[in-house]
C-alpha cells in the first residue's frame, strides 16, 4: 500500500487550521487529523483525575498507561478516551491553556507522536492534512507538503470568539486575545518542538481571506503540489 500524501498544517491558534482543514478534506476525500485535540484531551483528563498539577514523573506515568485508550473515530473523525467523546469538553480556551502547558513536556509529545503518525499512515484515504503546531518539524518531517497558516491576532480573537459562542460558551473578546497572544508565546518559545515556521514550508495568510476563500486557497495548494509531483488523487 503506498503512503497517504501527508499535508502538514502548523500555524498559531485560531489560524483557522481547524476549520479550514476539514473542509479542505472534505473537498479532496482526505483525512483531518486535529493533533491538538490530542493535547487537549490529555489535559482535560489531567484535570478529571486530579493530577493538572502533579510532577511530570507521575503525569507521564498516568498517560502511558492512559494513551493505548484513547482512539480515533474514522466515521466521526474524532478522538474517543475509552469510547467516550470528549470533544464537547474541549473547545474552552482554558482547556487550550492547559494543553499549551503539558506540551511543554518533552516526555508528553514523545508518548503522544505514535498515535498521531499512525492515524494519518493508516488512513484507507488518498491523503492526510494533519494539524498542529510541530507537524512539519517533528511529525511528519517528510511530508509532501509544509503549510504555516497564519493570520492576525485581531482576525484569529474574532474567530474564536465566533466558535465558542456558536458552542453556546461565553467569552470576552480582548481577554481571548491576550488568552491567545500568551498561548502563542509560550508554543513559540518553548525548549521543545516550538510552533515555527519551517524553512520549507508555504505561508497560508488568512487575514484577508473569507473562510470559503480560505478553504479554496488550501485545497489550490495541494493540487498544485500534487501536479508537480506527479500524484493524482480525485
Ligand atoms: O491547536 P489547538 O489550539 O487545539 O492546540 C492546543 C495546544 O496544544 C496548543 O496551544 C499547543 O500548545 C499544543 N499543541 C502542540 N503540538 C501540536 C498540537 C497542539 O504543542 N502538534
Amino acid at each position: 500500500m503506498t503512503r497517504p500524501f501527508i499535508v502538514a498544517v502548523d500555524g498559531p491558534s485560531g489560524s483557522g487550521k481547524s476549520s479550514v482543514c476539514a473542509k479542505a478534506c472534505e473537498k479532496l476525500g482526505f483525512v483531518y487529523v486535529n493533533t491538538g485535540q490530542v493535547y487537549r484531551c490529555i489535559a482535560w483528563l489531567l484535570g478529571e483525575w486530579g493530577i493538572a498539577e502533579a510532577i511530570e514523573s507521575v503525569i507521564c506515568e498516568r498517560v502511558t498507561q492512559e494513551v493505548p485508550h484513547i482512539t480515533w473515530d474514522m466515521t466521526q473523525n474524532r478522538f474517543l478516551y475509552r469510547g467516550r467523546d470528549l470533544t464537547p469538553f474541549l473547545y474552552a480556551e482554558s482547556v487550550g491553556q492547559g494543553a499549551s502547558r503539558v506540551a511543554k513536556s518533552a516526555a508528553i509529545r514523545k508518548l503522544l507522536l505514535p498515535l498521531q503518525r499512525h492515524i494519518a499512515l493508516h488512513t484507507t484515504k488518498a491523503g492526510a492534512v494533519v494539524d498542529g503546531r510541530d507537524i512539519a518539524s517533528v511529525v511528519f518531517p517528510d511530508a509532501e507538503l509544509k503549510i504555516f497558516m497564519e493570520a492576525s491576532l485581531e482576525v484569529r480573537a474574532q474567530r474564536r470568539l465566533e466558535q465558542l459562542q456558536a458552542h453556546g460558551a461565553e467569552a470576552d473578546l480582548e481577554e481571548l486575545q491576550e488568552q491567545m497572544q500568551d498561548r502563542d508565546h509560550q508554543d513559540a518559545t518553548r525548549d521543545v518542538a516550538p510552533m515555527q515556521r519551517e524553512h520549507d514550508a508555504v505561508i497560508l495568510d488568512t487575514s484577508d481571506m473569507g473562510f470559503e476563500a480560505s478553504i479554496d486557497a488550501l485545497v489550490a495548494l495541494i493540487r498544485e503540489r500534487a501536479k508537480t509531483l506527479g500524484i493524482s488523487f480525485t
